[in-house]
């Protein structure tokens, strides 16, 4: 008999007719004459129940909670059951007898990411995986759908985002550092292709133990000719609004069983609300939170100010001063730099990095060495601007941090299956 997805055979056109299912054991529950198996696989999970009268009762007897297995049975409905549907098992044939599974009911957080790799297949974090494929696929869609090519940079670098902390590596006895972002080589590639995006991992050595930080993160990214501040802040805008709608439709199972409100995501459409970085701090001076001009906001402050959207607030123009080399200043104002940051709603934090690109290379040099860069390194960048600049822009999408918002997830670690951290290596 073929074997059939668990979701497929939750079917009232199925009733009374036998089928062929296979997965791993999710609970398992003996009575005297009964044993109640709930079988999980990748789509969903059915009741299962072995009566003593029928030849699948030996294995029922046997088998264990995450075992593998393949059942064959009857589908009945039954509102009871955990999907609306029970499966009454003639053939049991255990696959793969596990042993005593360590992950029971309340366990500490520690401990379960200890066992990631084997609670990466907990129902919760199930859905996460699920939502975090549809959250990259539909960043890709939309990129594609634009004209933008998909392109990729090395990992091994000498140029960095000055200001963040880098991991230095042994490159045959010379001191490389990871990437942390593709951005450089991008900018390069403009000539060639105009309009580029990636999705690839970058690698930050941020001492920060928050619930938004990884070590390698996933990072989207996108670099186009000829864009100014207004049509990067539009790209974001539609790209976070068409991932929104895809997984709002896509994944509106997943996100129920979170306990997240699809139709929350579908009301995430343009236009988002914009702010400059000095009328954010005149928000915040109102609701009581002072913030000296030229300082970062720091998470508090963040949170306080998305507190009045619904949807993600553009927050552009910050201090020239704390930006990266790149960004350059405005020419209406030289104090602020032409970049923005995409906030979400709730938590406040940074979902996108954005500016429009620096094209006056002594301007960058200078901004290099405040911060202690060598401008040497960065020669190669600097020939982007002196054969055929033109004006671009791009910005920098924390993929991992993306899934974390829609999922509603606490700490970013549950966004991605095995979470780099300051002291987590393994598994
Ligand atoms: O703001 P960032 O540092 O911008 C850049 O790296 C630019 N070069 C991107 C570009 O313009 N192409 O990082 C971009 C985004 C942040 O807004 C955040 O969402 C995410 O990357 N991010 C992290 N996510 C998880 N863990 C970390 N340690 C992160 N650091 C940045
Ligand atoms: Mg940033």
């Amino acid at each position: 008999m073929e074997f059939k997805p668990i979701e497929q055979v939750l079917d009232t056109k199925l009733e009374g007719k036998q089928v062929a299912i296979r997965g791993w054991v999710y609970r398992k529950r003996d009575q005297k004459e009964i044993i109640f198996l709930t079988l999980r696989d990748s789509s969903d999970l059915i009741q299962a129940i072995v009566k003593k009268d029928s030849k699948a009762w030996k294995g029922a007897e046997k088998i264990t909670i995450e075992s593998s297995c393949e059942l064959e049975g009857t589908i009945r409905e039954d509102k009871r059951a955990p999907t609306g549907f029970e499966l009454q098992v003639t053939d049991l044939k255990i696959v793969g007898l596990a042993e005593r599974f360590p992950i029971a009911k309340d366990l500490s957080e520690e401990f379960l990411l200890d066992v990631r790799h084997l609670s990466v297949r907990m129902q919760k974090l199930q859905q996460v995986w699920k939502i975090r494929s549809k959250v990259f696929t539909a960043f890709r869609e939309f990129f594609l759908q634009k004209g933008y090519y998909e392109t990729h940079a090395p990992f091994f670098t000498k140029t960095s985002e000055s200001g963040l902390e880098l991991f230095e590596v042994d490159y045959f006895g010379k001191k490389v550092r990871l990437a942390q972002t593709w951005q450089f080589y991008a900018e390069a590639l403009l000539p060639a292709l105009e309009k580029i995006f990636t999705i690839a991992p970058s690698f930050r050595a941020e001492k920060s133990k928050t619930s938004r930080h990884l070590m390698e993160f996933w990072h989207g990214e996108m670099e186009a000719a000829w864009m100014d501040l207004d049509g990067l802040a539009k790209v974001c805008e539609e790209l976070i609004s068409y991932i929104c709608q895809k997984v709002a439709k896509d994944c509106a199972k997943e996100l129920k069983l979170l306990g997240r409100d699809p139709k929350q995501f579908e009301k995430i459409k343009p236009p988002f609300p914009r702010v400059t970085y000095t009328e954010a701090l005149r928000i915040l001076e109102k609701d009581g939170m002072k913030v000296s001009w030229g300082k970062d906001l720091r998470t508090p402050e963040e949170k306080q100010l998305t507190t009045h959207y619904d949807k993600p607030v553009i927050v552009t123009h910050y201090p020239k001063e704390a930006m990266a080399f790149y960004k350059p200043s405005d020419p209406k104002d030289k104090k602020v730099a032409l970049c923005l940051d995409v906030l979400v709603p709730g938590t406040g934090f940074e979902l996108i990095g954005a500016s429009v690109r620096d094209l006056d290379i002594e301007a960058m040099k200078k901004a290099l060495k405040s911060k202690g860069e060598d401008p040497k390194d960065y020669e190669w960048y600097f020939d982007t601007r002196r054969y055929g600049a033109v004006p671009h822009a791009g910005f920098g999408m924390g993929m991992d941090r993306f899934v974390q918002w829609i999922c509603g997830l606490e700490s970013i670690k549950d966004a991605i299956p095995f979470p780099r951290t300051m002291e987590r290596l393994t598994p």
